[in-house]
Parts: C-alpha cells; structure tokens; sequence
C-alpha cells in the first residue's frame, strides 16, 4: 500500500531552501554585466508635464541612459486583458505620453552602473508641471459614483440586486438599523518588494519577476512590446508575499524591459518600499450603507445593502462588495447595490478577500447592531437566519457547513460564558469585549495544466507554472503528486513559477489548490495509465494534463467556503489602546490537504484582519494624492506583540461537487470575518460602534466639547 500523503501535517518541503537563504526571489537572479533601473515618480497628483530637465542627471557618473515619454520607445500596447485584469478602461502606457493621473506616476527612468547611481541620478531629474488637483477622495463632492461598466449585465454579479421588495418590507421591520461604515484603503505589504530583472538575447526576452501569474505576465508583456508570447519567459519560483499585489503586471515590469532593450544589457528594477504604495495597487476605500429590518424574534425580513470603492479613472476595477450579502443569510427581501468611484489615483487591484473582506465588515458589524437592537446573541441570531439553499441564485449549496463552523468556534472560545451587555465584562481595569462574525469566500476554479515525468530511478518530478507565495504550495502539490503516484515525499520534486511551464491560472482568488492540484493530479494519472500501457520499464515517461471546473455542476451548485471567527479584546478606559486578546476561528472548506500549512495559511489571514481592524490605512494628501504614511514606520501592521494566540479549527467536510479533491480554497476566507469581529468585540468591551476601519485610539476616547 502507498502511503497517504494527502490529509497530513507535512512540514513545508521548500522550508529548508526558504530558511538558509537559498530559496531565489526575483532580485536574486543577479545578471552579469547587469545595470540598475531607478523610476522617478511624478510628484503632483494629477496634470501634464510641461518640461524634463536631466541634465545634471546625465552628468553623473555611471548614468546609461535616462528615459522619458520624449525619448522612450513607441511601444504596442496591443489590446490584452489578462483574467486578473480591470475589464474596463486601459491600462496605463508607461512613459508614451505627458499626461500625469496620478502621484507617482513614472515619469522617467534612470539606468545606471549601479543601484547608487541610479537613484543619485533619478533625485537630480527635474520636472516642471502644469498640475490641477487631484480628486483622490471618494466623499470629495467632485467624485461621482457611476455604475461599473463591467457589471450592467443583470445576473449574480449585477451591480444591481434585488429579491422581494427590500425597501417595502424595511418600512414594515418590527426592528431595524440603517447604518453606514468607511473602510480605509491600505496596501498589501508583502515582504518582498516587487523586483524585475530583465534581459534580452536578440528577440527574446527573460524576466526574473516577482509574479503571481507568470502566464499573464508573459501574454502582456508581449502584448505591450508587440512580440510574439513564447519569445518572453518569465521566471518566478519564490514569492515572498504578495497577497494580491502581484497578480497583474504594472509598469515597473515594462519598464525593465524597455530599459534592457536600451542599454544592451540586463537591467535590474527593484521598486522602492514607497512605490509599492502607488504603483502596486491598494485594497479599494469603501464607503458602504446596510439596512436591516427583523420580526422581533429575529427573523430577518430586510437586507439592503448599497457600497461603493475607489477606482482610477483610466481603468475600471470592480470587486465582490456586496456578493456574500446574497447568500449568506434567508431573508425573502435582499437588495444590493454595488458603485465604483473613479480617482486620480493609481487602480487598485484585488487584495485577501477583495470585496468580501469590506462587503462582510459591513454586514456583519450590522448584524452584530441588529442583535443588539434585538436583544439577541449575535450568534443567535445568526443561526435562526441560516440559509437551506442560496436564495440569491436559488440554488443547494455543493455544502454548507456553516451551523458547524458556528458550533466548533463557538465551544473552542467559550462563547457560552459571555456576559451579553456591552461593557459588562471587565479584567482588572480593563475593558473586555467578546464579538464574532461569518465568514465566506466563493470556490473559484479554472483551468490549469500540470507536467508529469515517471523518472527511472524511481522518482518523479512536476511542472506546472503557479507561484507559491507562501501559502505552502510546493509542499500540497508534492502531497498530491506523491499519494497519485504511490510515491514517497522525497521522490517527488516540484517545479513552480515558469511561463515554459504547463499553464496555470492566477495563484490568487483562492483557487490555486483546487485547479492546479487538480492538474497535477490528472497529470499523474496520465503518468500512470502511460506506465501501465507501455512496455518499456527503464525510459522516463512524461504527462501533461490539464483540469477545469466542472461548469454544468457549477450551474447547479452555489459553491463557497464558510466559517465563524471570535475575538476577544481589551480596551484600556484611560488610554483607549485596543488588544486583540484571542482569535479563535473555525472553517469549512471542503478537504484540508496539509492541516498545518492551512492553519498558518488562515493564521496568516488572522493577523492581517487584525491589521485591517486596528492599523492599516494608507493616507493620502489631500492636495497632491501623496501617500503620506508610505514606508514601514508609519503603515501599520501587526508586529508579533500585537498578536495574540491564534486558534484555527477545521470542520470535517467533505464536498462531492466541487472537484476531484474536494478542496475549496482557504486564502482569502482567512482574512474574512477577523475585521467585524474585532469591531463587535470592541463594542462589546465598550459600548462604542465605530463604523469606520481602522478602529484607533482616537475612536475609544471621549473628546470634551
Ligand atoms: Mo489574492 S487577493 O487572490 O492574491
């Protein structure tokens, strides 16, 4: 018998790489001969440039070349929309025009001998601006709400939503509340920053990116310089964080190529921290209304539930705000309407649990209101309003273990032993809060392929192009692989993040174990059947498969994971600081390939929903879109004592529908729920409701009139 793989606490087969520092990420493919690229930023927020001048730049020693929109090259910019990308608007053309939307923007780029000189360089370039106000506030009364192009076709994905007559049965609710929530926008803050390294060899191209879609990276790039796709192959076999920051490519990628092509030789470009802020992405600002109405026995009857998030103006990003309010809960009555706000900003792009991790703050700090209001527990009232089927598609669940989630977190954290009324509860002089909220995250799926070679030696090795970004993907893939094959752990070896690699789709959206496991899977067992029909023992026999969702059973199933999260904080009276004591979270989602890398996986989500709930927001300065609080002093995010015992259970599920693996996908529900529920233990602690993320000390402090 071969032995199960699939299911066990496997240590991370890359942790031995990773931990002595031989793991390469993007910026340590160092090249020989390679120069250094440094991009200087526009610093207005929105205008034209009406002059360049480097000439003090160009004296510098060690300075290749400087490029600007007058001297840089005219590139195709051939039309691409990669999965990940904004379905609506274009994506901006890197250093083609004088035309300035937002702070940041490259505006030029010094290629130099060395790192030093290049940034020397770049802080002598000066620019002269024709510069207006930028409109980067959502509530500035010069930004507009539109409808998203992308999302007029009715359907589950609608900007506009509506089952029953929500606004009607509202009037009538026994009980109700009507409140609105502000969530900040912030940045994904890998560790790593985002780096390329490109070099050309006649008309080929290589990049050594940080990517976590290196098939799409691939397919722009080419699209952008107008190449055919396998002359660019982009390598990225580590990936240390990224969180969504790294799923589209942004310019700074064109730009080393173009700067490679320039100088003859390969060019490195590692974005500064400060960079990262605008020309990465950011999790969207949103400003969001629920309403809902109940018998008084709790019975929900009204749900409405309007949002809207930043975009820029040159593109259109939309995300799943208000997707989860369709189904999450009965109620004959649901209303949903969902608005962008274009900028002048850079586009934001999607971020753990983009649009569930706002959309559900929202819903489920008022759920939390409504059980106040009610006079209920909060997970009372939850679990009378759980759904028999998603009455927003009217359709079974594949599997919803929910009630169960409820269940395991609640018993786990002792939620039994709460003292209901707000500020009832104290430690000493502190101020002790109990608050829960749901969570859930949509299964996504789609297809990937995967490359299998049955080596003589016994031993196997697999291709497939994903990334790992440290959800621990190497090692569930080498988990599946092996128990397909009957082989050992050891006899497998993965290869991950190459374009020349069998395709995979974005290693985002939660969707990387369920379709490229899948492949890999399926590739062995092609492997296997070519084994079992050949005769010849002693050559190698190599497999491609590739796996896609099932879409008839995705027509019939509404298909999710869920959970339940519980926090307990403690709020100082005098000073207002704010403690997550513990977090304690129960999830359902479908089989736990590796229970210990999904634990750290949604421990990892925890700490950056605490992140969300208390610290993170990226200011910008009102006049020029600056974000002021760009760099690791002032962008807060937890550090290991603001992190206490994180508890991750799982409830047994098993999902015949989903796919083959009956896995789920855990990346983004790890982060969902965590906000709301500090929010609610916060107002449990201390009678204060603060609608706006994040929750500060100033929030907790009465201010004198
Ligand atoms: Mo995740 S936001 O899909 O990288």
């Amino acid at each position: 018998m071969s032995a199960i793989h699939i299911g066990q606490p496997i240590a991370r087969v890359d942790g031995r790489e990773k931990v002595t520092g031989t793991a390469r990420y993007a910026a340590d493919f160092d090249q020989p001969g390679q120069a250094y690229a440094v991009i200087v930023g526009a610093s207005v927020g929105r205008g034209r440039v009406l002059e360049i001048d480097d000439g003090a730049a160009r004296q510098l020693q060690g300075v290749l070349t400087i490029l600007t929109y007058r001297n840089a090259p005219r590139l195709a910019y051939a039309p691409h929309k990669g999965f990940i990308d904004p379905a609506g608007g274009e994506r901006l053309h890197v250093l083609q025009d004088d035309v300035v939307r937002f702070y940041g923007q490259p505006i030029a780029l010094v290629v130099a001998q060395s790192q030093a000189q290049a940034e020397l360089a770049a802080a002598l370039v000066r620019v002269r601006y024709a510069a207006q106000g930028p409109v980067c506030d959502p509530l500035d009364p010069r930004a507009e709400a539109v409808v998203p192009q992308a999302l007029r076709e009715p359907g589950p994905h609608a900007a506009d939503r509506q089952r029953g007559e929500a606004m009607a049965a509202l009037a009538e609710a026994a009980v109700k509340v009507d409140v609105a929530f502000d969530t900040a926008r912030e940045n994904h803050y890998p560790i790593e920053p985002n780096a390329t390294i490109a070099a050309w060899n006649g008309d080929r191209l290589t990049l050594w990116s940080k990517s976590q879609f290196v098939v799409n990276e691939q397919a722009e790039i080419a699209a952008i310089f107008g190449i055919p796709v396998d002359h660019v192959r982009v390598v990225c076999p580590f990936v240390g964080g990224a969180f969504g920051t790294s799923l589209r490519t942004w310019p700074h990628v064109t730009l080393a190529a173009v700067a490679a092509r320039e100088v003859d030789r390969p060019v490195k470009l590692v974005l500064a921290r400060r960079q990262m802020f605008h020309l990465t992405g950011h999790r969207p600002r949103t400003l969001q209304r629920i309403a809902l109405g109940a018998t008084a026995q709790g019975r929900l009857t009204a749900i409405v539930h309007e949002g809207s998030g930043e975009t820029s103006r040159h593109e259109e990003y939309v995300e799943a705000l208000t997707s989860a309010t369709s189904y999450l809960y009965s109620c004959p009555n649901v209303q949903t309407r969902y608005r962008v706000v274009p900028l002048d900003t850079g586009t934001p792009t999607f971020m753990r649990g983009p649009g569930e991790a706002t959309g559900l703050f929202a819903l489920e700090c008022a759920m939390d209101e409504l059980a106040c209001a009610l006079g209920m527990d909060p997970l009372a009232l939850r679990r009378i309003n759980e759904p028999q089927v998603d009455e927003g598609r009217q359709l079974p669940f594949s599997s919803r273990s929910m009630l169960a989630c409820y269940e395991r977190g609640a018993q786990a954290f002792g939620w039994s032993r709460r003292s209901h009324p707000p500020g009832s509860m104290r430690d000493g002089r502190m101020q002790i809060g109990w608050g829960m909220a749901a969570a859930t995250y949509p299964v996504f799926h789609a297809q990937a392929s995967a490359r299998v070679r049955l080596l003589a030696d016994g031993t196997a090795e697999v291709e497939t192009a994903a990334s790992d970004m440290g959800p621990g993907t190497y090692t569930s893939m080498t988990q599946i692989a092996a128990q397909t094959l009957g082989l050992s752990l050891a006899s497998v070896r993965l290869r991950l993040g190459a374009s020349d690699f069998p395709p995979t789709p974005p290693h985002g959206g939660s969707m990387t174990l369920a379709s490229v496991g899948s492949a890999v899977r399926n590739a062995c067992l092609a492997a296997l059947d070519q084994r079992r029909a050949g005769s010849s023992g002693a050559q190698a026999i190599e497999a491609v498969a590739t796996a896609g969702p099932d879409a008839a059973l995705h027509q019939r199933f509404s298909m999710h994971a869920f959970g339940a999260v519980f926090v307990e904080v403690a709020v100082d009276p005098d000073v207002g600081t704010i403690r997550v004591r513990r977090v304690v979270g129960a999830y359902a989602a479908g089989r736990i390939v590796n229970p210990r890398l999904a634990a750290s996986q949604c421990s990892g989500g925890m700490v950056g929903g605490i992140g969300m709930a208390l610290m993170e927001r990226t200011a910008l300065d009102p006049r020029d879109g600056r974000p002021v609080n760009a760099h690791m002093a002032d962008y807060l995010v937890p550090v290991n004592l603001d992190i206490p015992m994180l508890e991750v259970h799982f409830v047994d599920e098993v999902d015949p529908h989903v796919n083959d693996l009956g896995v789920k996908g855990l990346g983004e529900i790890a982060l969902v729920g965590v906000a709301p529920a500090v929010a609610n233990a916060v107002y449990h602690a201390t009678g204060k409701r603060v609608r706006e993320l994040p929750i500060r000390i100033e929030h907790m402090i009465e201010t004198g009139p």
